[in-house]
């Protein structure tokens, strides 16, 4: 099943590279996107290096990223850490043994890598940061990813839809509450986590501000809402502690912010356990999400959870190959974004894409008809 879905995928991820070549619109822009359709590689190894499988968009990324440069006519050293940081540190410092020319890195934890950057940097390698941004280190060159603050809006947006504060299109909803809401973070160590809960709060602080939104619990600061290494085990302990801890009584849950699906999985389980559910009295709480994990896709085509951020996998992988050859064919990728991603040293040249918020009537526009994943799978819940 998981084969048929990286085919999916690798199709997918073709066809990307053929229009990315068509429009010239990419972070290699013209000629780089055009020699990103014919394999035009010098057959050299470059290292993709991935946090974890036990995610699977990192599963998807990683063979994406990989089949897109191997179409290009290069060799890769694909590696995953399960999310264990000296593990990662490990497989990069091979792949420049191995005499990597160029590496794609989704970093664990951003600030981790400092010994590999400089061996890879001493080297001449470039190094180009893959969805999270490496921090406190000069040696990463370009970084692509998608528009995150913009994620964070997009979650809250969709909490904000599912209690009737707002409707789809913006425009406000009929509800005014007050709600009682919870707030999850992802692992503080993810640059990227800062970015989802900035853009979070900021959508919902008019509405705290108000009494629209209330939070139980009194957690509103991210060091508490923190999900480390993103574990749905620990989200779910996190919520069952809330629900003991805020929501004795008559205290009514009525939606919970989340920043991944796999979080998300925890908190329904913790919410479930505690009688909640689409059929119950106190119906389901509004639950976000990230990734369009197929798992949590089923659960918002059955009204379990709400709604989830699909960032389409297929196309960042597209622009890490067309960083990766701009580099080996001695240019500079074209960034569309040269302010927003300080690391602590520098400003990193990025390539931003953008997400879309799934809710269960889109279902079958954007994952469907794009072909991401295939109805049957939606149905089944497994890819
Ligand atoms: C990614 C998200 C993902 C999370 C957990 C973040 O860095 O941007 O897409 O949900 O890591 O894997």
């Amino acid at each position: 099943m998981r084969n048929k879905m990286v085919r999916t995928m690798a199709a997918g991820l073709v066809l990307a590279l053929g229009l990315a070549a068509c429009s010239g619109d990419g972070a290699g822009g013209g000629d780089a996107g055009e020699a990103s359709a014919e394999p035009g590689g010098d057959g050299g190894l470059i290292g993709v290096a991935m946090p974890t499988e036990t995610s699977e968009r990192w599963i998807a990324d990683g063979a994406a990223v990989k089949e897109g440069l191997e179409e290009a006519g290069y060799e890769v050293s694909l590696q995953f850490a399960a999310d264990d940081i000296p593990t990662q540190s490990q497989q990069i410092d091979q792949m420049i043994t191995q005499g990597v020319e160029a590496l794609i890195i989704a970093a664990i934890d951003g600030t981790a890598l400092a010994g590999q950057l400089q061996a890879a940097a001493d080297a001449g390698i470039p190094v180009i940061s893959y969805d999270r941004l490496i921090r406190d280190s000069e040696h990463v060159d370009f970084y692509v990813t998608f528009d995150n603050y913009q994620v964070g809006v997009q979650q809250a947006t969709s909490l904000l839809v599912g209690l009737g504060v707002l409707n789809e299109d913006g425009s406000d909803g009929d509800a005014e509450g007050p709600f009682n809401v919870e707030l999850f973070a992802g692992s503080l160590d993810d640059n990227n986590a800062h970015f989802f809960w900035d853009g979070a709060i900021d959508t919902l602080q008019p509405y705290l501000d108000a009494g629209t939104l209330e939070v139980p619990s009194g957690q509103t600061d991210i060091e508490q809402a923190a999900t480390l290494r993103w574990s749905q085990e620990t989200a779910q302990k996190r919520m069952e502690d809330l629900l003991t801890a805020a929501y004795a009584g008559d205290t009514e849950l009525h939606g919970v912010l989340s920043p991944y699906d796999g979080i998300s999985r925890g908190i329904i389980t913790a919410l479930t356990n505690a009688g909640y559910g689409p059929t119950t009295a106190d119906g389901m709480p509004i639950v976000s999400g990230q990734d369009a994990e197929i798992a949590s896709v089923k659960l918002i085509a059955d009204d379990v959870q709400f709604a989830t951020i699909f960032k389409d996998t297929r196309k960042l992988a597209v622009q890490a190959v067309i960083a990766a050859q701009a580099y080996l064919s001695g240019e500079e990728p074209e960034a569309n974004d040269t302010e927003t991603y300080e690391n602590g040293v520098k400003v990193v040249p990025s390539f931003l894409l953008e997400s879309d918020i799934v809710y269960a009537g889109n279902i079958a526009e954007l994952l469907v008809d794009s072909g991401y994943y295939t109805d049957a799978q939606v149905e089944a819940g497994q890819a």
